[in-house]
């Protein structure tokens, strides 16, 4: 986090303000990053969109929906009766928390039970002391049971010491708390006009799917993609982008025949694993989890499957965080919006003669939280100097290509490479010009930086016509002729 704020990758929202919990912006480094990654998914799935199991190209057209729409696609969609996490607040320290991750833990012979919030090590140990003083000597953990605080009765809970209080029988049962964030749709604003805004991308494609249907050329099966801010108004809003109240998704509603479901869902499954490979995530900390039966969401009810692409980021560890969803959400979502407009939304298969309402394969991504998984994973401080870090970013979504170096502001470098400079920067964008400094530190700067290759001129280029570049992988330097540095860096940032 320290180095996002230094390097300009993400600052807190309104930070001059004292912030506000749950929202992030983020700096010219890191605007750029996100902008390479959605670039990325987009050209890969829509622009040239990958080459589907029979070995031709996946039919997949785009959209830009809004993101308050009539409030009845949110009760079709099941967000405004059911989009829900049970809470418990604590009316003595008049904190509120989920109720799944509040831990109870008790022990035989004592009539009181300690709170703590799960994953906090301290606020358990907390709680092993004070059930020991109550319960007249020194507990491990093997004497103690804990259990999640929804599992307990009425009477139990009476019992509990809440994680920030003193006494106890201050906490109230779990009570559903609603995610989805109101407004108000115009001058009058009374309750008559309340909106939404979007928790996810998704129902904007089911909404428009007639709209596409009727006025472009796809056959089933086909995608619907887009991108696009989502709000959910989270209860615990927390490690550091991962859980925020704003957020972009990345999101394919993915049309097939009821029959080909388990094939498409594979298909996707494997694609989408490939494609965060193929955004730098080369390590064993991402990996593949399919769901369990009992964890599949409302919507994941037929036989295909739902699996998460997870990422093992510093704060989970040794567990792992979903960066992107699998999920076969049968016709779900088209069911529900035909029942609530009276919209026939289904498809026509002129060959077959037959009218299905298609199944939806639906890969579900979350841009803030790849780039958060592509920092986590371009991170790698110096073996032998943990202060030095070299943020190792694939060429692709690096936000910047190449800097340029005169070693020294004299004897004509500087004119050599503030040419080089705008040679570079016509074509590629996104190369910076540094003079200031030594050359170490130059360096230093553009490793914490993630920008790969560094070209220095220096005294013999003027007469050797050429320059320097230095690697960040690898810290080697090799030389090259100053002509060809601009296709020798095309070259690299393909790879
Ligand atoms: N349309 C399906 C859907 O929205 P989801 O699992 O709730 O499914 C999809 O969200 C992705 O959106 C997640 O995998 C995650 O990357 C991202 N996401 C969800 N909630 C988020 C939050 N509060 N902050 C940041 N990203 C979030």
């Amino acid at each position: 986090m320290a180095l996002c704020k230094r390097r300009g990758f993400i600052f807190q929202a309104s930070e001059i303000y004292g912030g506000l919990n749950g929202f992030w912006d983020y700096g010219p480094l890191g605007a750029q990053l996100k902008k390479n990654l959605k670039d990325a998914w987009w050209n890969d799935m829509v622009v040239h969109p990958p080459t589907g199991p029979d070995g031709s190209d996946v039919s997949m057209v785009g959209l830009d929906s809004c993101i308050i729409q009539n409030p009845r696609v949110w009760v079709a969609s099941g967000h405004v009766g059911g989009f829900n996490d049970p809470m418990v607040d604590c009316k003595e320290s008049k904190r509120r928390y989920r109720a799944d991750h509040v831990q109870i833990m008790t022990t035989e012979g004592a009539d009181r039970a300690y709170a703590f919030v799960e994953g906090d090590d301290a606020g358990r140990d907390k709680a092993l002391k004070q059930l020991g003083k109550h319960a007249r000597r020194t507990l491990v953990l093997a004497d103690v049971t804990v259990a999640p605080l929804p599992s307990l009765s009425k009477d139990c809970l009476a019992t509990a010491v809440g994680p920030d209080a003193k006494e106890p029988g201050t906490l109230t049962e779990p009570r559903a708390f609603n995610l989805m964030f109101k407004t108000y749709v115009g001058a009058t604003a009374n309750e008559d006009d309340v909106a939404y805004l979007r928790p996810e991308t998704a129902q904007g494609i089911f909404v428009n799917f007639k709209n596409v249907l009727d006025t472009s050329r796809v056959k089933l099966p086909f995608g619907i993609a887009q991108t696009g801010k989502a709000f959910r108004n989270e209860v615990t809003p927390r490690n550091f982008t991962f859980r925020s109240r704003e957020f972009e998704q990345m999101e394919i509603e993915f049309f097939c025949h009821p029959n080909a479901t388990r094939e498409w869902y594979a298909y996707w499954r494997d694609l989408r694993v490939a494609w965060w490979r193929s955004m730098g995530l080369l390590s064993e900390n991402m990996q593949l989890r399919e769901h369990d039966q009992d964890e599949l969401a409302h919507y994941a009810k037929s036989g295909a499957g739902t699996s998460d692409i997870e990422y093992r980021f510093p704060f989970t560890h040794p567990g792992y965080g979903e960066l992107e969803g699998i999920a076969d959400r049968s016709n779900f979502d088209l069911t529900q919006h035909r029942e609530h407009s009276k919209v026939k939304l289904e498809y026509f298969d002129p060959e077959h003669g037959e009218r299905v309402v298609p199944h939806v394969i639906e890969p579900s991504a979350g841009a803030d939280r790849g780039v958060l998984a592509i920092l986590c994973e371009a991170f790698t401080p110096d073996p032998t100097r943990p202060s030095k870090v070299y943020m190792r970013f694939a060429p692709r979504v690096s936000p910047l290509k190449a800097a340029v170096y005169p070693l020294v502001n004299k004897d004509g470098m500087p004119e050599i490479a503030e040419h080089l400079y705008r040679e570079l920067n016509r074509r590629f964008g996104f190369i910076e010009y540094d003079a200031k400094q030594s050359i170490g530190k130059r360096y230093a700067r553009m490793d914490e930086s993630g920008c790969p290759f560094c070209f220095t001129i220096d005294g013999e280029t003027p007469g050797d016509q050429a320059v320097t570049v230095r690697h960040r992988d690898t810290q080697l330097q090799e030389r090259i002729a100053l002509d060809r540095v601009s296709d020798w860096l095309a070259a690299e940032l393909v790879r």
